[in-house]
């Protein structure tokens, strides 16, 4: 039996996902997400050209490849269709290669608005969505008048449901005139460019694992932005976390043999909410600027910090995670003196796990370890014996205070710019892997 491996965000989101998955896609025959929509913006970079992916898992980049959009993400189609017109003009046909669930919920018209307008009444404290509408489609699916791929056909129950559903969102958002008939009209024709693309996505992924086939479970976001596991409110509104891909996907628990987080070798976050060790001066502005940190679907600058082991600590033990790619190394060259934080001060204490409390969270300071910088570059080294003592002394002890291996270490955007390490699990899980880097 082929192994199946979840990868997925150690941080708060932009770890770098992307860039893994399609390394790794050479090793699986699919390619499966399981949560968020097209709030993820994974960026991939292929012999020097850029593509951005919001929906469509990036394993469609790869030939032969099958990718999967399960009942855990929100659909918005006209997002999706956006994004196969594009791949299209890149020379990159999805033909039959995916699969939407019939049972995902669809983003409408309103849910964005929705969205905007909810922010809005937050105020101060607004989330600092992508306003792409997740939040309130989530809202309507666990409110049980969500409206799914599969509804799409021209029934009295979908006219009815998007009549009372349009009405009603009506009265909350001023000015709305919102026609059903026009949202309901357009539905029918999603549905019906959809439906080549649609069917039982557990069946499929029971019956692939059945002939043997590797599937790769695709997180989108990070665990710090889980709805359950991350900081509530300030995250996104779904299981980015390991549980998400059984939920999301129809799969059960053993399906998932090996979990791989994708840890930056320092902290973003877009969007409000706390950040512990965020560096508000010039080093957060060096790291900005190095990192080119700017939000792949909105274009927000990202906040910028050191490396969060208490944070990493978390997510390896709510998600199992197994081995950490470390990505973005490069981005620290020529730094003098790096930082690690391995705890919080509060008042007079020190925590060494991330609390619930974000007014514990709020006023805690990082304890800081100071890790000695390289002045040769990082950027590029494909061996690990290669990389400086120094860069090396920082990622051993990252593995040590995260409370995980690092197998997999990015040093530039490119599928070239990797290190896999033969004494990791990796090398079990993905052999010969270095051979798929060129
Ligand atoms: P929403 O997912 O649009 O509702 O946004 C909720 C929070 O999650 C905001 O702080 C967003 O910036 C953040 N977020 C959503 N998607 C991503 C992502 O792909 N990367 C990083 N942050 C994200």
């Amino acid at each position: 039996m082929g192994m199946n491996i979840a990868v997925l965000g150690a941080q708060w989101g932009d770890e770098g996902k992307g860039k893994i998955v399609d390394l790794l896609t050479p090793h699986f025959g699919i390619v499966a997400r399981y949560q968020g929509g097209h709030n993820a913006g994974h960026t991939v970079y292929v012999n020097g050209r850029k593509f951005v992916l919001h929906l469509i898992p990036s394993g469609i980049l790869h030939e032969g490849v099958r990718c999967v959009i399960g009942n855990g993400v929100v659909v918005d189609p006209q997002a999706l269709f956006a994004e196969i017109e594009e791949l299209a003009r890149l020379g990159i046909e999805v033909g039959d290669r995916l699969l939407v669930s019939e049972k995902a919920h669809l983003i409408l018209p309103y849910h964005r608005e929705l969205d905007v307008l909810s922010e809005a009444r937050r105020g101060e404290r607004k989330i600092g969505t992508t306003s792409r509408g997740i939040g309130p489609a989530y809202e309507d699916k666990i409110g049980r008048r969500g409206i799914r791929v599969c509804d799409l056909v021209d029934t009295r129950a979908l006219a009815d449901e998007v009549r009372e559903n349009v009405n009603a969102r009506n009265q909350i958002i001023r000015d709305s005139k919102m026609e059903w008939q026009t949202v309901y009209e357009q539905l029918l024709a999603h549905g019906a460019r959809l439906r080549p693309w649609t069917g039982d996505v557990s069946l499929a992924l029971h019956d692939a694992m059945r002939q043997g086939r590797r599937i790769l479970f695709e997180g989108a976001q990070g665990a710090m932005l889980d709805i359950d596991h991350g900081t509530y409110p300030y995250v996104t509104s779904s299981n980015a976390s390991i549980g998400g891909a059984c939920t999301g996907l129809g799969i059960p628990p053993r399906a998932v043999h090996g979990v791989l987080g994708v840890a930056k070798a320092y902290t973003t976050r877009v969007g409000e909410g706390p950040l512990p060790t965020e560096l508000l001066g010039d080093l957060g502005e060096r790291l900005r600027e190095s990192g080119q940190e700017y939000g792949a679907s909105t274009g927000r600058p990202r906040r910028c910090g050191w490396y969060d082991a208490v944070a990493v600590r978390y997510a390896v033990r709510v998600n199992g995670i197994d081995a950490l790619a470390l990505t973005k190394l490069d981005v620290l060259d020529g730094l003098e003196a790096i930082d690690i934080c391995t705890g919080y001060r509060v008042g007079d204490r020190t925590i060494d796990t991330f609390p619930a409390d974000l007014n514990t969270v709020g006023p805690c300071t990082p304890v800081y370890e100071s890790w000695p910088g390289w002045t040769a570059p990082t950027r590029g080294v494909c061996r690990y014996d290669d990389l400086p003592d120094e860069a090396r002394r920082y990622i051993a002890r990252l593995e040590e205070v995260s409370g995980v291996p690092v197998a997999v270490i990015s040093t530039g955007s490119d599928r070239a710019e990797t290190i896999i390490r033969d004494d990791s699990i990796a090398a079990r899980w993905f052999p010969a892997a270095s051979v798929h880097l060129a």
